[in-house]
């Protein structure tokens, strides 16, 4: 079986709090596992990670991103890889959304093809010369050429979901979909789930309302080959904290970073 320790984190739509816990999870795996990361931001349509981690403007602008790696600007990957302010973890970003919008009209499926044997030689190089231990792929929403590439690289999969049912109903399509297209592609993918922004309840009724509303939809994932992790709470003290900065690392609150933290040894244990 092939060992390839990468996480891609993907969901439906937008806002689902994907990017929030990739980011989280790549610092856990640095900081506190000790762990030589990278995360790479895959969502060519709406890039966040530079400014994330606040790299200004000159990085984001400039052609040493993931889009410019896979449209052959530059040879290798190691010119595209950014220090962050946490030890051992590393960044790939991508440009402003106009380009990578323009690549997701424009180009034709042989170039994804490309791009997808161009993220396997990269793949290659930051866990073998590089000596990265883990790849995080911050995934862009929905089915996409770009997205699927990036989901066929991961051996590891987390989806994030919102209990909302609009939400979940356009997830199970989608899964179809996207399984469909992968099986040709992967063997080995081993794939996850999280909820995030769990209200809480307020009285006894509204505790069971939503029991049965995660029950039903846990069993139905888990009937799919797809494991639950955790339910993440939407936290007050953490969108309070979105008020002044755009996302970032919430290590602090431990409400939110306890499962971070269980994510983090469920995708560690589950290592071949
Ligand atoms: N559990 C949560 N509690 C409070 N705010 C959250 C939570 N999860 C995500 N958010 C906030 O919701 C917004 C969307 O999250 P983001 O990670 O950008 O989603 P995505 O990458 O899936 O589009 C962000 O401002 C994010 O920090
Ligand atoms: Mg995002």
């Amino acid at each position: 079986m092939r060992r390839t320790p990468t996480i891609t984190t993907y969901s439906t739509r937008g806002g689902s709090g994907k990017t929030l816990i990739s980011v989280n999870l790549a610092q856990w795996f640095a900081e506190v596992m000790g762990k030589k990361t990278v995360i790479i931001d895959a969502d060519i349509e709406a890039p966040s990670i530079d400014k994330i981690f606040k790299t200004g403007k000159e990085s984001r602008s400039s052609n040493k991103t993931w889009v410019h790696y896979l449209d052959n600007y530059f040879e290798k990957i190691d010119e595209a890889i950014l220090p962050t302010s946490h030890d051992n973890l590393f960044m790939i970003i991508s440009p402003p959304p106009e380009i990578g919008k323009r690549f997701l009209a424009t180009k034709r499926s042989e170039w994804w093809s490309m791009a997808l044997k161009r993220s396997i030689v990269a793949q290659k190089r930051l866990l073998g010369e590089l000596g990265f231990d883990w790849i995080i792929f911050d995934n862009q929403s929905g089915l996409s050429m770009n997205s699927v590439n990036h989901m066929a690289l991961a051996d590891k999969s987390l989806l994030v979901l919102r209990p909302a049912n609009y939400g979940v109903d356009a997830t199970l399509e989608f899964l179809h979909e996207m399984v469909s297209i992968l099986q040709t592609k992967i063997q080995s993918r081993r794939d996850y789930f999280a909820w995030n922004q769990v209200p809480k309840p307020q009285n006894e009724k509204e505790e069971e309302l939503l029991e049965m509303f995660l029950g039903k939809w846990e069993q139905f994932f888990v009937d799919r080959g797809v494991r639950p992790t955790v339910r993440i709470p939407y936290v007050h003290s953490l969108a309070i904290e979105l008020l002044n900065k755009e996302a970032g690392i919430f290590a602090h609150i431990l409400e939110f970073y306890e499962h971070i933290d269980r994510i983090g040894k469920i995708l560690l244990s589950s290592e071949d």
